[in-house]
């Protein structure tokens, strides 16, 4: 008579931040050294869907990622289940005949499948939307009732960056002053639809690059970096605010100064911890010097630019109009698959959706 199975799915768009995070303080529990503001993209593009299920015929916990099976033993999925597990609630649907009892969940076992619908070599961030994605998909199957700020704090501990990804439009992920972590949450800044004239283009610059951990180095960082301790202490505390108030006055000059100064800021970080990291290549420094020399010759930025551990340039122009001529520039001096190393672009309709 056990031969039910439950399942929900969710789908989670990645996130992009233009506030950067760089350096934990605790390295389990995953614990910044700055607080982070970031943009969610449009699902249509980066995102990922994931179903879970539960059956008491499954015998162990299984996850598959784009159709093949994955290790579930690592300590950040391990963190992330153990906790939506203490706080999974009484389930019941009555037209199938099931109840799963608190005290159930210990026991029953889980599979997971997650698919990403862009490819998940070319080095876009994938840990962020995949975290947040399996989190909000578990606690929807449990019955958990913990709100997206409590559930960001539990989707932190696979991936820091993912806890940004529970809400649309910008979001703050607050760095927090408890040993526990239990203040290190993610908050919405302004929904989707504040800043919808925005319109990302991601130039993916090598897809072919294998993805280089974000993770890998940034303890070195934060033991060797001098950069990152002024970084954190004297430079984003005062530029998140900055941040903030550019955001909800929508005021694109200060946003892309803001934007850009800490994407370079952040790699310069990465060249200043031993060993060095060197994430952007030579064609991401080219499409840099290219944007500086548009912004200035506009009088006012048309385009801020971003880049995470990895060389793609994430490229957030003011509006439609100010897109439309940065693909043109970009088509014409970085035309996909020639000598440029370039791959191909990826073009955002609706930025800032949920
Ligand atoms: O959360 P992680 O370990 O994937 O680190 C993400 C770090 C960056 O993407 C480079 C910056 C950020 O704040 O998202």
């Amino acid at each position: 008579g056990e031969k039910w199975v439950l399942m929900k799915t969710a789908q989670t768009p990645t996130n992009i931040a233009v506030i950067k995070y760089r350096g934990k303080r605790d390295e389990t529990l995953i614990l910044p050294v700055n607080d982070s503001i970031s943009v969610t993209l449009d699902p249509a593009h980066l995102c990922t869907t994931t179903t879970v299920a539960v059956s008491p015929a499954f015998q162990q916990d299984r996850m598959w990622l784009n159709g093949k099976e994955i290790s579930l033993s690592g300590g950040r999925y391990q963190n992330c289940l153990r906790e939506i597990r203490k706080r999974a609630r009484e389930v019941e649907d009555k037209e199938k005949g099931i109840k799963i009892e608190k005290k159930d969940w210990e026991k029953l076992h889980l599979h997971i499948a997650s698919y990403n619908n862009f490819p998940t070599a070319a080095g876009l961030a994938s840990s962020a939307a995949g975290f947040a994605c399996l989190v909000f998909a578990l606690a929807k199957l449990m019955n958990v009732e913990e709100d997206e700020s409590q559930l960001s704090a539990i989707a932190r501990q696979g991936s820091g960056s993912a806890c940004r990804s529970l809400f649309g439009g910008f979001v703050k992920w607050i760095m927090g002053k408890e040993e526990d972590g239990s203040d290190s949450l993610a908050v919405q800044l302004v929904d989707e639809k504040h800043w919808d004239d925005l319109f990302i283009v991601i130039a993916v610059v090598s897809s072919r690059q294998k993805e280089t951990s974000s993770t890998s180095g940034m303890h070195e960082s934060v033991e060797t970096s001098l950069l990152l301790q002024h970084r954190a202490k004297e430079v984003v505390p005062k530029r998140t605010i900055q941040m903030e108030e550019a955001i909800k006055g929508r005021d694109f000059a200060s946003f892309a100064k803001l934007t850009c100064a800490d994407s370079n800021q952040f790699h310069a970080v990465c060249l200043d911890t031993s060993p060095p990291i060197f994430y952007m290549n030579d064609t991401s420094h080219r499409i840099i010097s290219h944007v500086e020399k548009w912004n200035r010759s506009e009088g006012s930025p048309q385009v801020a630019y971003t880049f995470d551990a990895g060389p793609n340039a994430v490229l957030i122009a003011r509006n439609r109009k100010a897109a439309a001529q940065l693909l043109q520039r970009l088509l014409f001096s970085f035309p996909p698959k020639s000598d440029t190393d370039l791959d191909s672009y990826i073009i955002g309709d609706k930025t800032i959706l949920q």
